[in-house]
């Protein structure tokens, strides 16, 4: 771990080329300026938040500037696997819980990190592979989803899962053996486990327009035309002396794929340009209308990962550092103001390979990703000559089998013969058109489903 940490600081100074993009902005004469990164990241709809820790939050400067500046936080370390799930099905969440509280005491977004990484596993599951990891890493999902259902605003399903280089390609992991289909799985399973949270993919030096995030946006285009639920990326924006100079660009190419776009982990090593920087990424989330906010990673120099580099926007002593004053600046300065996006409504699906039935009706398609002991369905309805203004859609399970939790469709029963009614959005659907919806569950999914207009 202190290994790879260490490879990662010195990759960052490597990696982050291309021209600093902008300057400060001063704001003299700006009576509406607000005071705080929270207040002025408001102004404009977003939010701006902080990774934190539970074990510091007894420290009184660290608390005094968390409740003060900050409108979101993120777990830096409590809510990972190791953390969660020491053991294979005992779960604590004492540490992750201090957070949360901490966030719901202070009014602000928690952002959940990270449901299923490479690192910091716990032993019990780098022991694994296969089948069985694949189930444990489904479970851990549910789990640990269902535990903070409803109180997350957005979760990182999945973390840093592409290569590094040219590849454009996944990362070997223990995960990524277990399946190409590993991140949709886990990413309908977050969606089943709590269906209000935003649902991110999360990476590093994906940060400009290179072969690793176009990598991440062919994922998010394909998960996108295939109704994997997904809402969101996160841009880990951990930058070295300088800004890729499409660093805008890059996020609103994804943001226009009807995604939203956050900068999740945003620090930048201490050198002549920081404040520079800071301004320049800040900037850049206010020009993109879907980019809904900005965290740092770490409040002090002294709380950061990246010992020596002095990234953050407070020094060890608490002061606000230049940084502090460019990004508060380029804040107030103001910039669109991000749309209110239902959380979890599937954009409008692509047409399908399946033709039309042709008289009326509907009919639906099952498409079934299943490992030993579980799977998740996709189920696509198709109207027929004429439109639907809501549908039913009935499986049968083989016994034994049942149904653990379902998204854009309501359920009646778990076992045998099951319905699925459409939800509020989903329910019209132009003659010819197709919608989706999906469910999860235990031993051997359905074959087959029967549609019906209601
Ligand atoms: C880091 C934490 O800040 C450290 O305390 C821990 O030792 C290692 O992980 N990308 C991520 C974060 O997604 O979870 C990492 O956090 C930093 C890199």
């Amino acid at each position: 771990m202190l290994n790879s940490r260490r490879a990662r600081s010195g990759l960052l100074a490597m990696v982050a080329t291309g021209a600093v993009l902008a300057t400060s902005v001063a704001l003299s004469g700006n009576a509406d300026a607000a005071t705080t990164l929270g207040a002025s990241a408001a102004q404009s709809g977003r939010y701006f938040g902080a990774a934190i820790a539970a074990g510091k939050l007894g420290d009184a400067t660290y608390t005094r500037i968390l409740n003060t500046e900050f409108s979101a936080v993120t777990p830096e370390n409590e809510m990972k696997w190791d953390a969660t799930e020491p053991s294979q099905g005992r779960f604590t969440y004492t540490n992750g819980d201090r957070i949360l509280q901490q966030g719901q005491s202070m009014g602000a977004k928690v952002r959940g990190h990270a449901l299923l990484w490479h690192q910091q596993q716990p032993s019990w599951a780098q022991s694994l592979s296969g089948s069985a990891l694949r189930s444990a890493a489904i479970n851990h999902v549910t789990q640990v989803a269902t535990h903070y259902k409803g109180k997350i605003y957005a979760w990182d399903v999945v973390n840093e899962a592409f290569a590094d280089g040219g590849s454009g390609g996944r990362r070997d992991s223990n995960l990524q053996r277990t399946g190409n289909d590993w991140i949709e799985a886990a990413f309908r399973a977050a969606r089943a486990a709590d269906p209000a949270a935003k649902l991110c993919y999360n990476d590093y030096n994906t940060d400009g327009v290179n072969a690793k995030s176009t990598g991440v946006y062919n994922m998010v285009r394909d998960f996108k035309s295939r109704g994997v639920p997904i809402d969101c990326v996160g841009f880990q924006s951990h930058l070295g002396t300088s800004i890729p100079g499409d660093y805008q660009a890059n996020l609103q190419r994804f943001a226009d794929l009807g995604v939203d776009v956050q900068i999740t982990e945003l620090d930048v090593a201490q050198g002549g340009n920081q404040a520079n920087i800071y301004a320049s990424v800040t900037k850049a989330c206010l020009a993109v209308s879907r980019c809904t906010g900005i965290t740092v990673w770490g409040i002090r120099d002294s709380d950061s990962w990246r010992t020596g580099e002095n990234p953050l926007l407070f020094d060890n002593s608490g002061n606000k550092k230049a940084a502090y004053t460019s990004v508060l600046n380029a804040l107030n300065a103001g910039g669109t103001t991000t749309p209110t996006t239902p959380p979890t409504t599937p954009p409008g699906t692509p047409p399908s390979s399946t033709p039309p039935p042709s008289g009326a009706g509907c009919t639906a398609a099952v498409s079934l990703n299943s490992w030993d002991g579980g799977y998740v369905a996709t189920v696509r309805v198709t109207a027929g000559s004429s439109a639907l203004s809501g549908w039913t859609v009935s499986v049968t399970l083989p016994s034994g089998g049942a149904i653990t939790g379902a998204w854009s469709a309501t359920n009646s029963g778990t076992s045998g013969t099951v319905g699925f009614r459409n939800v509020d959005y989903n329910g019209n659907v132009a003659a010819g058109a197709s919608t989706e919806f999906g469910f999860q569950g235990t031993g051997g999914g359905p074959g087959t489903a029967t549609c019906q207009a209601s």
